[in-house]
């Protein structure tokens, strides 16, 4: 009976390992300081301009949260947050957020018919690709390889990240600079009509 039971625990463990190295009870403890500008569950954020972190991937949020600790990507509103926390602290912080559900957004419907054109076939005449290639015809992201999850994020948040490419503030590392040629080609409408699409998009 003792085997059967270390057995049943060892198998419980190891599935939990296979879905990425952090652990998401542990992340929950480092998790109540950040709730005060993402919201609950990293769901529901205090400003439009402030992202959701739930549901964003794995992958994706370990990455973003090494850069903002090393300031390659530059948050002021999150300085000093993350100075104590180890990497292992940080891996545990994604796998929390990673877990939670994503609360959608609603989408203005005047710009539904433009913004989702342009998400499933990007524009041909200015040479932007398909964000759906990427980022999922529901908006759900690649989690292998590492593309965020966008679908029901804040409308706010994705425009100043899509004007971030494309003014070149926002260059952490090579997956950027993916961003960084997509977005140099969006005009400002198109900015406005695909982040309020994908903010209503599940
Ligand atoms: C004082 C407010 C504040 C607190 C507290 C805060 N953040 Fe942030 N966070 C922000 C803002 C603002 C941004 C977006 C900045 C921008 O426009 O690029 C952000 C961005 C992020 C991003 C990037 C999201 C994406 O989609 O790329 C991650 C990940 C993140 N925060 C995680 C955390 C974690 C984990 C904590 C707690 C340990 C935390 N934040 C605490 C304000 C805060
Ligand atoms: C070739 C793949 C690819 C295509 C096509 C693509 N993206 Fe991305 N996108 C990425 C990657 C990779 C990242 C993560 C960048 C990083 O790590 O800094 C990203 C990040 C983003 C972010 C930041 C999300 C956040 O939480 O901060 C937004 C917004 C975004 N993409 C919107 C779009 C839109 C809109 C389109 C279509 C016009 C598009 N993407 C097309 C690969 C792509």
């Amino acid at each position: 009976m003792k085997k059967l039971i270390a057995g049943v625990v060892l198998g419980v463990g190891l599935t939990a390992m296979a879905h990425g190295a952090g652990d998401p009870q542990a992340g929950e403890q480092n998790a109540a300081v950040c709730a005060g500008c993402h919201g609950q569950n990293g769901a529901k954020p205090i400003m439009g301009s402030y992202p959701k972190l739930s549901g964003l991937g794995e992958k994706y949020l370990y990455r973003q949260l090494t850069a903002i600790q090393s300031k390659e990507r530059n948050i002021a509103e999150m300085t000093g947050i993350l100075d104590n926390m180890s990497d292992q602290d940080l891996q545990d912080l994604a796998a929390y957020f990673a877990g939670k559900d994503m609360v959608v957004s609603q989408a203005n419907p005047d710009l539904v018919d433009q913004g989702s054109a342009l998400y499933r076939g990007g524009n041909m005449a200015t040479g932007v690709p398909a964000c759906a290639g990427c980022h999922n015809p529901t908006g759900a992201g690649n989690e292998p390889a590492g593309y965020p999850a966008l679908g029901g994020q804040n409308a706010d948040y994705l425009v100043k990240q899509l004007k971030a490419f494309r003014d070149g503030q926002r260059n952490n590392g090579s997956n950027a600079a993916i961003m960084m040629d997509v977005a140099s080609k969006l005009t400002d409408a198109e900015i406005e009509a695909v982040s309020s699409y994908i903010s209503g998009l599940n």
